[in-house]
């Protein structure tokens, strides 16, 4: 039988997942969001021009391929209608190969208020959310209250909704925070943009790829996030609240282990972060700034800035083996260009010991990173074409991460574009 590709982000997201899907969807029929919501922020950059999708699929942009939202997601209409708008602007006629599943679960405007009040809340220790609403949105689907895309094809499903928002707006009164909002407003764009959503098809997801499946369609599972933001893996409680590793493609799309293939782990060639949470490799000097200048490390979704740090490999086998990552994407190693020395972490110190696992914390008071050192290579790559083109001294690198991880890597991003892709096998 036919196997799923799943493709996720292997550090703390924004690695650049949504442009090799972009590249992937070539070779896919169907391309499946399985988990997250609006938080996450894709960039896609071909004929010049660069496209960001938060919802939506990043197949989206080929004529073939299908898009399918699963029923993992959690969907803001209002976010996901502005999206649809963009591709309009772009003459993208997204009509006939879009689908919803109906299991989806939808991120009501008071759910963002929630996630506002308790990131407040919290203060100092606040998570760093994106404020999109997502975890209040996963609390009510795990806690038997969330309203699905498919209720809106009830009669009663405003009673739904009301009851829902009325909760929340009891939960509201309880923090000891005032939040400013006008929910008649926040209606208003709401209820205007689930009319726009009903005109995208809403299907039985997992019949539906079951079928596909078995008229050997070729599916492509988009993860966002990534594996040190899951819910079970990640840094918690500095993490997202839905399972960004492999298991959460089979939970978010029904799918069966046994049917996953290929598994591409995307990761980039030095490591970022955005919002709070422990993160060992950090650096607070010209190094750390040269890479998000270089790198233009801003939010996606947010636009905030990213922190900045040299690859982990620690925490690299650790998601690759969680997930079974079967092939590596490194990507913006045109960023490192230009450095004398490059650093990757192989080890950590933790509480006075040398472990190469990663552990139960990796808070800055229990975690030290040991390094080991390589030469740089003082080229400019983003014009090569070849692997014959690559410098020796990024050959050295890309090998010893292959060895130290134990799977290799096949794809090699050198910019942003879709052209900008060196296939290494
Ligand atoms: P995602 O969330 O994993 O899809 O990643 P984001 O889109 O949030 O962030 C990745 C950023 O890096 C985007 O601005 C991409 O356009 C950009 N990007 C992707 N690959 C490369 C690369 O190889 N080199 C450079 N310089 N930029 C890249
Ligand atoms: P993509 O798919 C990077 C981070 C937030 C915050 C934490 C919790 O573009 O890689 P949430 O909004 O989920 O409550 O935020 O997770 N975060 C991301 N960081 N890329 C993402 O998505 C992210 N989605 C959430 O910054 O620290
Ligand atoms: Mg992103």
């Amino acid at each position: 039988m036919t196997k799923i590709s799943l493709l996720l982000g292997l550090q703390w997201g924004d690695e650049g997942k949504g442009k090799i899907v972009d590249v992937l969807s070539q070779k896919h029929d169907i391309i499946a969001r399985f988990q997250g919501g609006p938080n996450a922020g894709h960039t896609l950059v071909f004929n010049g021009q660069k496209h960001v999708l938060h919802t939506i699929p990043s197949g989206i942009f080929h004529e073939t391929a299908m898009n399918i939202v699963g029923n993992g997601v959690v969907i803001d209409p209002v976010i996901f209608k502005k999206e649809l708008d963009n591709l309009s602007k772009h003459n993208i006629d997204y009509t006939k190969k879009l689908l919803l599943s109906r299991k989806a679960h939808l991120i009501l405007p008071t759910h963002r208020l929630l996630d506002a009040a308790s990131e407040t809340a919290k203060g100092k220790a606040k998570i760093g959310s994106t404020l999109k609403g997502i975890g209040p949105t996963y609390m009510d689907k795990t806690g038997r209250n969330g309203l699905r895309i498919g209720d809106l094809e009830l009669e009663n499903w405003k009673d739904k909704y009301n009851r829902l928002s009325q909760k929340h707006l009891k939960m509201l009164s309880h923090f000891n925070i005032k939040i400013e909002f006008d929910l008649n407003e926040l209606e208003v764009d709401f209820f205007e943009a689930i009319k726009v959503l009903k005109n995208i098809p809403f299907v039985d997801s997992v019949h539906y790829l079951q079928e596909e499946l078995k008229n050997e369609k070729k599916i492509l599972a988009e993860g966002a996030q990534g594996s040190l933001l899951d819910i079970d893996f990640g840094t918690y409680p500095f993490v997202t609240s839905s399972t960004t590793t492999a298991a959460g493609a089979c939970t978010g799309l029904g799918i069966a282990p046994n049917q996953i293939g290929e598994v591409y782990g995307i990761m980039k060639a030095y490591t970022t972060r955005v919002g709070s949470g422990p993160f060992p490799t950090e650096l607070f000097d010209t190094d750390g700034e040269r890479m998000a200048k270089v790198g233009n490390e801003f939010g996606a979704t947010t636009g905030r800035p990213r922190r900045c740090g040299w690859l982990d490999l620690v925490a690299l086998k650790y998601a690759v083996q969680i997930n079974g990552v079967t092939q590596l994407s490194m990507m913006k190693s045109d960023v490192l260009s230009g450095f004398d020395t490059i650093k990757a972490c192989t080890s950590y110190l933790y509480k006075g010991k040398e472990i190469t696992h990663f552990p139960y914390s990796i808070d800055e008071k229990d975690v030290k990173p040991i390094y080991t050192e390589f030469t740089g290579w003082n080229k400019d790559i983003t014009e090569i074409e070849t692997p014959s083109e690559i410098p020796n001294t990024l050959k050295e690198y890309i090998t010893f991460i292959e060895n130290y991880v134990g799977v290799p890597v096949t794809i090699l991003s050198v910019g942003p574009d879709r052209k900008q892709t060196i296939n290494l096998s």
